[in-house]
């Protein structure tokens, strides 16, 4: 198979030089407020906190259609991340996040005394921020707005500082503050004022984390109150907390069971297989994968290994992303492993691409406990084989199934349907993630 990239993103060398701005930027100096978070008394072992689905508690729609609805942001986002990995001149460097049904989110508190709020986890960016008053314009949220005035550990950040030279587009307000401006995909966007403050996680405070205090927020981020950046970047949690590793394990799509982010030392497990982190240059935030092939049933798939690999230009490559629902394959690798699954199953295809989802099959039949094919991704040094339910859903009448990964042009994502109930360890200090199935509301 040869790979065939057809993309329509145009590439400038005056592209280039503003993308490599920014690269340097982001590996300049660690900030100023950097810590081991170890260094703090109460922290000793790192820390955990419980992670949930963004619908946790409320009234829970079938698997399927959930799925369904997550798929346009999906297509969306992807193509947002793949203009931005072809050094387009947007000065955004940051991923778009869809906090809809399907994505996770983290408990934690801000300032002193702590108030709790909930946080979209998201590895695919790096700021941290929530929703502050006073508002100029900020969108419903499930706990109060916090309240810079309401704590004793709220300290604004000058312009001059580190934490500012590392935003995409810093701003300088009247009293020399430093003023943040983060875009997301779809028009989604948070502005407002950085600062430091105390942070909660389970039962560790860590004092002086850099976040965005965003009094202007817009976009479709459901009922969380902000984001936690889990990126590569040097504003991302881990890199505030100079932590070398940490994990989650997300569980099923659609339960109402929490399950556990840990980071630090908590994140420490008996590993026997690993997969290294690629870097692109490009996007230094982003989580990149080596995905070298798949197998199906017994079939080792004849897939060109260039189909997953990262090119010299930014382009190519898989991202892992616990901000996307979906499982993204390049085109060409994923019209091998749909016509496969066809020819394994044998049952008839329903066509539902009107819905987003590119492979359905009538099980009128068979009923929803239908024999599926095993499913491997051959990661360079750790197969992962995914549980069922990662990757074929049934609808909640039990007439059809599909098929939960899609297509995408110029580069792949490996999303969070396909990272349920696995343990997903990132050693920072390795650069290496591996994978290890887990019940994960048992863990
Ligand atoms: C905040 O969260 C902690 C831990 O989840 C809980 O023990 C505490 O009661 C919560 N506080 C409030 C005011 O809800
Ligand atoms: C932070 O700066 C704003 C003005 O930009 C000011 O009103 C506020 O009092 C400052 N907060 C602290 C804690 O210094
Ligand atoms: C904090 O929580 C962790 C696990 O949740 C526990 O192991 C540790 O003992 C707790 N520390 C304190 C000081 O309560
Ligand atoms: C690692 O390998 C050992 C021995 O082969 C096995 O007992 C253990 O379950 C494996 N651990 C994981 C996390 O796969
Ligand atoms: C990037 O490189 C790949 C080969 O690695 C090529 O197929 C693709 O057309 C290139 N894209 C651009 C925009 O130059
Ligand atoms: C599925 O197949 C049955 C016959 O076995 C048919 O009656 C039904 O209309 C089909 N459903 C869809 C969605 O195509």
């Amino acid at each position: 198979m040869s790979s065939s990239h057809h993309n329509n993103f145009s590439f400038s060398s005056m592209a280039i030089t503003l993308v490599l701005a920014f690269a340097i930027l982001f590996v300049s100096p660690s900030v100023s407020t950097s810590r081991t978070l170890l260094d703090h008394p109460d922290a000793k072992t790192g820390f955990q906190v419980t992670l949930k689905h963004v619908d946790h508690g409320g009234q829970l729609p079938p698997k399927l259609e959930l799925l369904q609805r997550a798929m346009t942001r999906g297509r969306k986002r992807i193509e947002r991340l793949h203009s931005m990995a072809l050094a387009s001149s947007d000065a955004t460097i940051e991923a778009p996040v869809h906090a809809e049904h399907g994505d996770f989110q983290m408990d934690l508190a801000i300032g002193t005394p702590p108030e709790n709020y909930s946080a979209i986890l998201d590895t695919g960016s790096d700021l941290i921020w929530t929703q502050c008053q006073p508002c100029k314009d900020c969108y419903p949220q499930s706990t109060p707005i916090f309240d810079p005035s309401d704590s004793f550990t709220f300290s604004n950040v000058s312009c001059a500082s580190d934490v500012c030279k590392a935003l995409p587009e810093p701003s300088c307000n009247a009293n020399s503050n430093c003023e943040y401006e983060y875009a997301y995909g779809g028009g989604a966007f948070t502005r407002g004022v950085m600062a430091t403050e105390t942070f909660t996680f389970g039962n560790v405070s860590v004092p002086d984390i850099a976040f965005g205090c965003g009094n202007d927020n817009e976009g479709y981020f459901d009922n969380a109150a902000g984001i936690v950046g889990m990126g590569r970047g040097e504003l991302s949690l881990v890199s505030q907390l100079n932590e070398p590793k940490f994990s989650y394990c997300l569980p099923s799509f659609g339960s109402t069971k929490t399950s556990t982010l840990l980071i630090g030392s908590q994140a420490n497990y008996q590993i026997n297989e690993t997969t290294p982190m690629i870097r692109n240059p490009k996007i230094p935030s982003f989580y990149y994968l080596s995905l070298e092939g798949i197998t199906i049933g017994d079939k080792l798939l004849p897939i060109d290994p260039s189909n997953f690999a990262l090119g010299k230009n930014g382009s190519g490559g898989m991202i892992i992303d616990s901000g996307t629902t979906f499982t993204y394959l390049e085109h060409t690798a994923f019209d091998i492993v749909k016509n496969e699954l066809i020819k394994q199953i044998k049952l008839p295809v329903v066509d539902l691409r009107e819905t987003g989802l590119d492979l359905c099959f009538n099980i009128t039949s068979v009923g929803p406990d239908f024999k599926v094919p095993k499913f491997v991704f051959h990661f360079e040094g750790a197969d992962l084989e995914l549980p069922r339910e990662n990757y074929i859903i049934a609808d909640s009448s039990g007439t059809v199934a599909c098929f939960t990964m899609a297509s995408s042009h110029g580069m792949s994502l490996f999303g969070n349907v396909q990272q349920q109930n696995i343990l997903v360890i990132y050693d920072l200090a390795k650069e290496t993630i591996s994978f290890v199935p887990t019940q994960c509301d048992k863990l």
